[in-house]
């Protein structure tokens, strides 16, 4: 008995200090893939807000259209539900095509609503030029194409934008209803690092 008590309680000793050793030199790697991080260690420092603003320039039209349908929808609805289109649009400083471009818009919109003129956006933005050239803020959610504001969650980015999070704001500002050309004035309010 006695000695059945004393392996037990050095077991028990020799389990608490492997456990104390472990959790000393890899914190939370108990599951062997996780482990608590400092901030600093990503050199992630005080967290900012920033607001974007550009014009987006979605040409349907020819000789050189930047979004194109990929997905035709097999019967016929008063909504275009089901039509898909993909883009690789221009993002101006200015409502002029010919401004300052900023960047692109790439990624594809689909009708998703029986009953209104409403998409489901997914699109990255690729910035080339100033403090946030070679990042990207990636936006998706309902675009209700009528009205006079849309607003749409940013929900990540890469490069300055990691762990970015905010709201977009688009306003159509020109709109061809014969060809389906627009241009949209996007408010971006993102927080990032
Ligand atoms: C859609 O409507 C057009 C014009 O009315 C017609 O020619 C076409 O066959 C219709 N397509 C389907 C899939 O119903
Ligand atoms: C943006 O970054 C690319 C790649 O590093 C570089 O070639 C280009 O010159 C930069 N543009 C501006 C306007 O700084």
């Amino acid at each position: 008995m006695a000695i059945a008590h004393l392996t037990t309680s050095s077991s028990f000793l020799f389990l608490l200090l492997t456990a104390t050793i472990r959790a000393a030199t890899e914190p939370n790697a108990d599951d062997g893939y996780s482990q608590l991080l400092s901030p600093a260690k990503l050199r992630l420092r005080k967290e900012k807000l920033s607001h974007l603003h550009f014009y987006y320039h979605d040409i349907l039209s020819r000789p050189s259209p930047t979004a194109v349908p990929i997905v035709r929808p097999t019967t016929n609805s008063s909504t275009f539900f089901g039509l898909v289109n993909m883009f690789d649009d221009l993002l101006t400083v200015g409502l002029e095509p010919s401004s300052k471009i900023v960047g692109r818009a790439q990624g594809f919109y689909g009708f998703a609503s029986h009953s209104e003129f409403a998409a489901l956006t997914a699109q990255n933005f690729v910035f080339v030029e100033g403090k946030f050239n070679g990042s990207t803020l990636t936006v998706m959610g309902r675009n209700a194409v009528l009205s006079p504001v849309k607003e749409l969650p940013v929900i990540g980015g890469t490069g300055a934008f990691r762990f970015a999070r905010g709201y977009a704001e688009a306003r159509t500002r020109v709109s061809d209803l014969t060809n389906g050309d627009a241009v949209v004035e996007y408010n971006i309010y993102v927080y990032h690092y």
